[in-house]
């Protein structure tokens, strides 16, 4: 399958991402018009977002292997004009098994809204829905990490029924397509949510 790679380089928006913006920012955004799937093969230049995400294409690679095993779910959700502006990515099994157990507990990670469709219900609309399908799956508890210098984010969840169960130093590492490891040094709350008496 040719697959055609976003610039490696994060890009100011050109007048092209822009005018795709224009066209629903200036209406309400229907939450039914978005579509929620799983990534395909096709989708992983996407994940990049026009280069602000460069940085994980491996990750982005070894994280698709482990969805054809089964391992993870990732979630993606759509404009209507197919551009990818948000996801969800979720383990369902995990060597952590306080985070996930492959049984009734599974770890969301990486969840991200396109800066441009934030605070419009999407990722409040994309978290019901990974929710409702871990529900489905068997699963009771849906754990999370957040930055704890995530304020926004941390408020969030609240609002989404998840409380702070510990604390965790989020000290890892990746490696970027030019060879490069970054160390990230990110502590972060442990959040869970018990699924059942919701929904
Ligand atoms: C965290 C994140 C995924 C949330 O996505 P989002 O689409 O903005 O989420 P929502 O729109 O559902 O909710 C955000 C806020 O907008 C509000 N909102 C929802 N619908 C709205 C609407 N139609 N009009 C105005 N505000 C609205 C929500 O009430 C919420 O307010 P709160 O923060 O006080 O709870 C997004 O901000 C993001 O990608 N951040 C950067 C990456 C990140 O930090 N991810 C989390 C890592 S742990």
């Amino acid at each position: 399958m040719q697959i055609s790679w976003p610039q490696r380089r994060p890009l100011t928006p050109t007048l092209k991402t822009k005018m795709n913006h224009i066209d629903f920012s200036e209406d309400r955004i229907r939450l039914a018009d978005l579509t929620i799937r799983q990534v395909t093969k096709a989708d992983l230049p996407g994940l990049e977002w026009e280069g602000e995400y460069w940085k994980f294409r491996a990750m982005f690679a070894d994280l698709y292997r482990s969805n054809l095993l089964g391992r993870t779910l990732l979630w993606v959700i759509a404009a209507p004009g197919g551009e990818l502006i948000g996801q969800a990515f979720v383990m369902l099994k995990s060597g952590e098994r306080d985070a996930a157990n492959g049984k009734d507990r599974a770890y969301v990670f990486a969840f991200r809204v396109k800066s441009a469709w934030q605070n419009r219900g999407i990722g409040s609309y994309l978290m019901q829905f990974v929710e409702d399908d871990l529900r489905q799956r068997g699963f009771r508890y849906v754990t999370l990490n957040v930055a704890k210098d995530n304020l926004a984010a941390l408020r969030l969840y609240k609002r989404l029924g998840y409380q702070v169960t510990g604390s965790r130093p989020g000290i890892w590492s990746y490696r970027d397509p030019d060879g490069v490891v970054h160390h990230v040094n990110e502590p972060a709350w442990r959040m869970l949510k018990n699924l059942e008496g919701d929904g």
